[in-house]
């Protein structure tokens, strides 16, 4: 049993639960590392042909738990993050996300992995790197303006602005907006229309639609590099220091 991550199969369909409600779901090393096996195993696995994630108690996720940052021994390779991120890029079994409440950070760029996207009106997605004085990560830096063009890109990664459920499907990070109370259901019904489809078939076309894995993940190793040198920074430092006292402040 991992703290912090529910596993649950049915019928073809591995459900993987951010269960740390009382943290808003923030990612620890621990949950990563679990995450990551978990992808690996789905993917060797021939009875996991799709896979759902989601996040308990009205959060998807806070993103990564911001005491890791502060505690990175900066080695990028070491990162727990980074293998979950590249074992996300290069999975070959379709992952559909549901989310409701906030998806910050990772928590909204690890939805640039996946096929399918559900999202409650609650939800929330930001991807607050540049206020924290990080950069991009998960291949964010190149997928955004990809996926969303350049001007868009630059108020998600410039200017930080968060997005609710509606700008999301407009802008087609998201499929649809359902309610809260179907928000699972509804991901899981549709993982389970995956998970019926011709596996070899699935897995080519989405590796087709995908386009150049190799190039990706290079932008995610790209990135991390970047990303190990900000987290050394002194306003990097201070970011996180306010975050974590902000509750105890007042
Ligand atoms: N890392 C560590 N702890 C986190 C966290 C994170 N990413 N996100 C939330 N928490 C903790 C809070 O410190 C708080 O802990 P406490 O009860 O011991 O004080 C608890 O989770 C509840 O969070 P809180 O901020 O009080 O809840 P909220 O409902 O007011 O706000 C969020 C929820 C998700 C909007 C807010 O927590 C948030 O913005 N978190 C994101 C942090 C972030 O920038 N993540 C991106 C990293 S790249």
């Amino acid at each position: 049993m991992i703290p912090g991550l529910k596993r649950s199969f049915e019928g073809h369909v591995l459900t993987l639960t951010f269960d740390r409600p009382q943290k808003k779901n923030a990612l620890t090393g621990a949950m990563y590392e679990a995450l990551t096996e978990a992808l690996r195993h789905a993917d060797m696995d021939d009875q996991v042909r799709a896979i759902v994630l989601h996040g308990n108690g009205g959060t998807f996720t806070a993103g990564n738990d911001i005491n890791d940052f502060i505690a990175t021994s900066g080695d990028f390779t070491d990162f727990p993050a980074l293998h979950f991120i590249k074992q996300l890029a290069i999975c070959d079994t379709p992952i559909v996300a549901a989310v409701d409440g906030a998806a910050i950070g990772i928590g909204t760029t690890l939805l640039l992995h996946c096929d399918l996207v559900y999202a409650s009106p609650a939800a929330l997605f930001v991807m607050p790197f540049i206020d924290l004085a990080l950069v991009p990560e998960a291949a964010a830096s190149l997928l955004v303006p990809m996926r969303f063009g350049l001007a868009k890109a630059s108020e998600l990664l410039l200017l930080a602005d968060p997005i609710n459920a509606d700008e999301a499907h407009r802008i087609g990070l998201v499929n649809a907006v359902v309610p809260s109370v179907d928000v699972l259901k509804i991901a899981t019904a549709q993982a389970h229309r995956l998970a019926a489809k011709p596996v070899h078939a699935m897995k080519t076309t989405r590796r087709l639609l995908r386009g150049d894995c190799k190039v990706i993940v290079e932008r995610i190793y790209h990135e991390a590099e970047l990303f190990r040198d900000a987290l050394r920074s002194d306003e990097a430092r201070d970011a996180f220091t306010q975050f974590l006292s902000r509750n105890k402040a007042g």
